[in-house]
């Protein structure tokens, strides 16, 4: 526990500002909750009355533990300050309020997710996620962390499902179905969650087709792919990788690449035909300038 003695008028007497691990007390009576190694900040008006003395903060800056020696760079602002800068910008100007500038967003963690049954894992999927909710033209744009994500699901004989579940995902479900006997696809999502404004985001299609890859082995897409819901919702993959069927021994079986990965592959005979028509060109052109040049050569003399 830290403490400041602070008297701002001499007969006031003194003012006990403490600071318990984690936990701000003003003068016992409000309390904050701030995370360790986070520096408070308010500069908004606090407003503190004792019998008839009242006192007034502003500008607080204090960080009351540094546990190795380096002030905080992360600001834990007051909830005044908070509504006053979420706020503010929203009256004044319509249209960038905080969520609608994520744009130059970093990629999400990869993640490994499973499901098992009395016989042991029967679904695997490894990826980085990446939500896109575009509502009144507006997007958002929000990276799913795997090590707040809690996840569970089932499996069938025809079907899977993989659900995911976090503070604001209320449930992210995959739902994989069996194609002709022989092969597994990606058939529905499934989303209900919380948005900054706290209204709640629920969107489902069951009639997706993704993720198409022969059954007893894994669909794998390293490439930035999107799986689009609705117009309103897409999710952007990364490293994607996942068999939700037939899966032995809690390991992936062989890989069925998608056709992005494959790309450089098939772009190489593109670049030899390219490079080989730009030589036919080239030739042609000398050609004609061969041509031209030996028939001035005639005219001259
Ligand atoms: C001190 O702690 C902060 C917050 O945990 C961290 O960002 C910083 O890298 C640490 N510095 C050193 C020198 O360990
Ligand atoms: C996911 O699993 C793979 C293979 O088992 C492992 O290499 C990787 O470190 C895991 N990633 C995470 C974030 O646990
Ligand atoms: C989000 O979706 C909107 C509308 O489909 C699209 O214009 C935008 O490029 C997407 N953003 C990302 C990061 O995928
Ligand atoms: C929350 O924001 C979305 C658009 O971003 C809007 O459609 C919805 O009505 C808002 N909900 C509330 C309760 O303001």
């Amino acid at each position: 526990m830290v403490c400041f003695r602070l008297s701002p008028v001499p007969s006031s007497g003194l003012i006990l500002f403490c600071l318990v691990l984690g936990v701000v007390t003003f003068h016992d009576r409000v309390a904050v909750r701030i995370p360790l190694n986070e520096i408070f900040r308010c500069n908004s008006l606090s407003t503190l009355e004792d019998h008839d003395v009242v006192q007034n903060y502003w500008n607080v800056l204090v960080q009351a533990f540094v546990p190795n020696g380096t002030v905080s760079t992360k600001e834990y602002l007051c909830d005044k300050d908070n509504t006053s800068t979420t706020v503010s910008p929203i009256i004044h100007t319509t249209v960038p309020s905080p969520t609608t500038i994520p744009t130059p967003k970093e990629k999400p963690e990869i993640g490994n997710y499973s499901v098992s049954n009395g016989n042991g894992t029967c679904l695997l999927a490894t990826m980085g996620l990446q939500l896109n909710i575009t509502q009144d033209k507006v997007s958002s744009v929000i990276n799913i962390n795997p090590s707040t994500t809690d996840f569970t699901g089932s499996c069938h004989s025809q079907t899977a499902l993989l659900r995911l579940n976090s503070s604001t995902i209320k449930h992210l479900d995959f739902v994989f179905a069996m194609k002709n006997e022989n092969r597994f696809y990606l058939k529905g999502v499934d989303i209900s969650m919380y948005l900054a404004n706290g209204s709640v985001f629920s969107i489902a299609n069951n009639n997706l087709s993704y993720w198409d890859a022969p059954l007893g082995s894994s669909y794998m897409c390293n490439k930035e792919q999107t799986v689009s819901v609705s117009g309103a919702f897409q999710i952007n993959t990364f490293d994607l990788r996942v068999q939700p069927f037939n899966v032995k021994e809690g390991k992936y079986s062989t890989a069925e690449e998608c056709s992005a990965d494959s790309d450089l592959n098939f772009l190489i005979p593109v670049a030899v035909g390219v490079a080989l028509g730009f030589l036919i060109i080239v030739v042609f052109i000398s050609y004609m300038i061969g041509r031209r040049k030996s028939r001035t050569g005639y005219q001259s003399v």
